[in-house]
C-alpha cells in the first residue's frame, strides 16, 4: 500500500459492483498510520462503502468537513459513531441554515441536516473550529477560510442564507486539505466553492510550497461558463499542476473534455513520498 492513499467512498458513481452511490462526497485519506475522513456524504453509505472495501474506521484521527452542505455533513451521525476518538475540524459557519432556490421552484435546504446536529452537540469539546489555516499534523493543514482574489470565481450556484433568497450565501465555510509532500502539496477538495484559482493560490501562499503534485475533489464545474471554465483550466495549467483527479460536482464531461481524471466510490490515488 502506498504510503499516502486517497479513497474515493462515496460519489454518485461506484467504480465496482457492492458498493453504495449517492449525491455526497466523502475520501478517506491514509498516511503511514494515520486516517482522516474528509466529509462524510449525504448518509451513512461511506462507512457502508469502507466496510465493504476493507478500511478501517475505528482508528480515523480527524473528520473534516470542507463546509455545512448537506451532501458531505449527511454521514456525520455515522462517523461519530465509527471513529469515537476523531475530533472534528469544520468552520462555525458551517452551521448556518442555507437553501438553494432554482426559478420557478420552492426553496430547498441545504444546511447541516437534523441528525447530523443531533450527534454533533454531544461532541462540542471533539469540534475544533477553522477559522484561521492551520495545521493538524506533521505536514498536513487545512486551508481555513479561502482569500477570493479571483472574481470570476463565485459560489457557482443558486445558493442562499435565507429561503426567501435575498442573502446569497458566499460559503464562507469552505475549506480544503493539504498534505505536504516531497513532490509538492497534495490537496483535497470538497465542492471548492470558493473556486479553484483561489484555494491554489491560498493555499500554496500559507504553506510556502509552490509545487501541487496532486488536486483531488470536487472542482464545482458542472454550471460554470466558458469564461469561467477557461479561466479555471488556465490557472490549473499556469500552477503546473501535475494531476487532477475530479469527480462529484466537476462535471464528468467537463472532467473528460479537459483532460481531467474522473474518480468514482471505490477509487483510490496513492503515491509514496519521498521513495
Ligand atoms: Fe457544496
Ligand atoms: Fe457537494
Amino acid at each position: 500500500m502506498p504510503s499516502l492513499s486517497i479513497t474515493l467512498l462515496v460519489d454518485s458513481q461506484a467504480a465496482r459492483p457492492g458498493l453504495q452511490t449517492e449525491h455526497g462526497l466523502s475520501f478517506m485519506v491514509q498516511r503511514r498510520d494515520q486516517a482522516l475522513l474528509f466529509d462524510t456524504g449525504a448518509s451513512g453509505a461511506w462507512l457502508s462503502n469502507a466496510q465493504a472495501m476493507g478500511i478501517p474506521v475505528a482508528s480515523v484521527s480527524h473528520v473534516i468537513l470542507s463546509h455545512g452542505h448537506r451532501d458531505h455533513t449527511g454521514g456525520l451521525p455515522e462517523a461519530i459513531q465509527a471513529c469515537p476518538d476523531a475530533r472534528v475540524y469544520m468552520h462555525p459557519k458551517a452551521l448556518m441554515p442555507r437553501y438553494s432556490i432554482h426559478p420557478g421552484q420552492a426553496p430547498r435546504t441545504l444546511g447541516l441536516p437534523p441528525l447530523a446536529w443531533r450527534a454533533l452537540s454531544p461532541k462540542a469539546d471533539h469540534i475544533c473550529w477553522s477559522t484561521a489555516p492551520m495545521r493538524i499534523g506533521e505536514g498536513i493543514g487545512l486551508s481555513g477560510p479561502i482569500l477570493r482574489r479571483h472574481p470570476q470565481e463565485g459560489s457557482s450556484g443558486p445558493f442562499f442564507l435565507d429561503p426567501e433568497g435575498h442573502e446569497v450565501d458566499p460559503l464562507e465555510d469552505d475549506q480544503a486539505l493539504w498534505i505536504h509532500t516531497s513532490e509538492g502539496l497534495v490537496i483535497v477538495l470538497g465542492c471548492t466553492h470558493a473556486g479553484v484559482a483561489n484555494t491554489l493560490d491560498h493555499i500554496r501562499k500559507i504553506t510556502g510550497e509552490s509545487r501541487v503534485r496532486a488536486l483531488i475533489g470536487g472542482l464545482h464545474l458542472g454550471r460554470a461558463d466558458q469564461e469561467r471554465l477557461d479561466f479555471t483550466m488556465e490557472h490549473i495549467r499556469a500552477a503546473n499542476v501535475q494531476e487532477v483527479l475530479s469527480c462529484h460536482c466537476t462535471g464528468e464531461s467537463v472532467a473528460l473534455s479537459h483532460g481531467l481524471q474522473w474518480m468514482k466510490a471505490g477509487d483510490t490515488w496513492g503515491m509514496n513520498p519521498g521513495d
